[in-house]
């Protein structure tokens, strides 16, 4: 048998994917298995048809691979995938839903609103942003609902700001999630479970040259120091790890997840997002927490995928 790789897709991250889908190629090929890739394109049905897979591994980023519309194409074709379910993604993928899930939990995440674009524009752009301003404070941090490696995020400082960074934020998404900016620590958990329930991987700590994490900071080599483990407490580990699992958890997610957090001055973590098809490239932060737990990712993904076709 064979195992499937999915990258590509009509998301704006498919330059992405295509780097996650040739990275997870190779270490699952350094691992002794058997791979084919294939773009979530019109010809994937009948190849799946045609020649089943054991099972698939999702590099898809962004749209269709992460709201899980391909998943339900997955489903439908009867074949095992590693990774969240359609509906789990649905939910996770959602910022705005997926931050409600995660407090109602209990997990401590920035307030914010979200707002689609139509009502932004109905209700006048001007006394909008005021009223976000006024509940919100400053400084804010505007990023699109559904999206993903920073496409559409800005930092907002001045009230003057909000309205270029909505007018970014709504190129690459209908609903713009505007939410307090907390700062602190950036860090990255990556939560894999191989049968014996979700594990935290070593928080991955963010330090940007500029600043900002934005596109050309998570995929150009050098443009961001990473710290794997992250210099955080043990208490802070603790937590940010606890925060990690509970919303892989509260979320009903599989196999996989990374969960980006800020912890603030006093060591207090705050859930950001979680992500079903974790980005695997050469600057991604789930390889990277995997080689800090002296993990193989070719080893990981193979059991991943061996444990989605049992
Ligand atoms: N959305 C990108 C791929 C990530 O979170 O890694
Ligand atoms: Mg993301």
């Amino acid at each position: 048998g064979h195992v499937l790789i999915l990258a590509g897709g009509l998301s704006y991250e498919r330059e992405v994917s295509i780097r996650s889908g040739r990275r997870v190629a190779e270490v699952l090929r350094a691992a002794g298995v058997d791979v084919e890739t294939r773009d979530a394109d019109s010809t994937l049905v009948p190849a799946v048809l045609a020649d089943p897979p054991d099972a698939v591994f999702v590099t898809l980023h962004g749209g269709a691979g992460e709201d899980g519309a391909i998943r339900s194409v997955l489903e439908l074709l009867d074949v095992p995938y590693v990774g969240a379910t359609p509906d789990a993604c649905r939910v996770a993928f959602d910022k705005p839903t997926a931050k409600a899930v995660v407090r109602s939990w209990g997990l401590n995440t920035p307030d914010s609103v979200a707002l689609p674009k139509e009502t932004f524009h109905d209700l006048g752009a001007a006394a909008v942003l005021a009223r976000i301003i006024d509940r919100l404070g400053l400084p804010l941090f505007v990023k699109p609902s559904r999206g993903g490696s920073a496409l559409g995020a800005s930092m907002v400082r001045t009230a003057e700001e909000l309205p270029a960074a909505m007018v970014g934020c709504f190129a690459y998404g209908d609903t713009a999630l505007i939410e307090r900016y907390v700062e602190g620590i950036e860090v990255s958990v990556s939560v894999v479970d191989l049968g014996d329930g979700p594990v935290a991987l070593p928080p991955v700590e963010i330090v940007p040259d500029r600043g900002v994490y934005d596109y050309a900071a998570r995929y150009t080599a050098g443009h961001t120091e990473f710290f794997a483990p992250a210099r955080l407490s043990p208490e802070a580990t603790e937590a940010c790890a606890g925060m990690a699992v509970a919303a892989h958890t509260a979320l009903g997610l599989r196999d996989i997840s990374r969960t980006d957090i800020i912890v603030d001055a006093a060591g207090k973590p705050y859930f950001l997002e979680v992500n079903v098809a974790p980005g695997m490239t050469e600057t991604s932060l789930l390889p990277m927490a995997a080689e800090a737990a002296g993990r193989d990712l070719g080893t990981l993904c193979k059991g991943l995928l061996e444990l989605a076709a049992t």
